[in-house]
C-alpha cells in the first residue's frame, strides 16, 4: 500500500496542530493510513481532510479504514484523478497539502497546487529522500519559487516541507 512510516504520521500530526491547519488536502490516499494521522489532528482543531485516490480498489479499502476509525465524518474521500480535481478546486482552499501520489505528475500539477494552497500554507512532499531523483525537477521548481521556504527533513522516506509566504 506504500504507506508513510509511523514517524512521518507523527510528524504530519504535529505539523497540522502547529500550523492550525483546518483545511487539509491529501493527494494519494491508498488505503487511508496517512489520512488517519492527518484527520485525527485536523479533527482536534475542528477541521477536516479531503483526500484523493485514483485507484478504485484502494479507494474502497480506504472507505473501510475510515468507517472503522471513527474519523469518517472528518474525511471527504474522493475517487478520481488529482490533476482534474485540482484544476477545478477553489483558490486558496487548503491550509496544508500532503503530496504522496504519482511523482512524475507533480511538475504538471504545480500551477494548480500552488493556487490551491493558501498564502501562509504548508506543502509536504513524501519520498523526498527515498525517490530524490524522481522528485528532482519538482524540488527545483519549488526551491526556485521566491514565495516558498523549503526544508528537507530526514523523517521517514524524507519529507520536503515548503511554507508559502503570506500575501
Ligand atoms: C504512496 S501511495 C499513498 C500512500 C498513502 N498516502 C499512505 O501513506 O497511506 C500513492 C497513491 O497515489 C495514488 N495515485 C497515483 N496517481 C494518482 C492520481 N493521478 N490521482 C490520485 N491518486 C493517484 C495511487 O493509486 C496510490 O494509491
Amino acid at each position: 500500500m506504500l504507506n508513510i512510516t509511523p514517524d512521518t504520521g507523527a510528524f504530519l500530526a504535529v505539523l497540522v496542530r502547529a500550523t492550525q491547519a483546518r483545511r487539509v488536502l491529501e493527494i494519494g490516499t491508498s488505503n487511508g493510513y496517512s489520512t488517519l494521522w492527518l484527520a485525527e489532528a485536523a479533527a482536534a482543531l475542528g477541521g477536516r481532510v479531503t483526500t484523493l485516490e485514483f485507484a478504485p480498489d484502494k479507494w474502497e479499502l480506504a472507505q473501510a479504514t475510515f468507517a472503522r476509525s471513527g474519523l469518517a465524518a472528518t474525511i471527504t474521500s474522493v475517487q478520481g484523478d488529482a490533476g482534474g480535481w485540482l484544476a477545478a478546486a477553489q483558490t486558496a482552499s487548503a491550509d496544508l497539502v500532503f503530496l504522496d501520489a504519482d511523482r512524475s505528475r507533480y511538475p504538471a500539477w504545480w500551477p494548480d497546487l500552488r493556487r490551491v494552497l493558501r498564502p501562509g500554507g504548508t506543502l509536504v512532499v513524501d519520498n523526498a529522500i527515498s525517490h530524490a531523483a524522481e522528485l528532482a525537477a519538482f524540488e527545483t521548481m519549488l526551491r526556485a519559487d521566491d514565495a516558498f521556504t523549503c526544508a528537507l527533513l530526514p523523517v521517514g522516506k524524507g519529507e520536503l516541507v515548503a511554507v508559502r509566504a503570506p500575501d
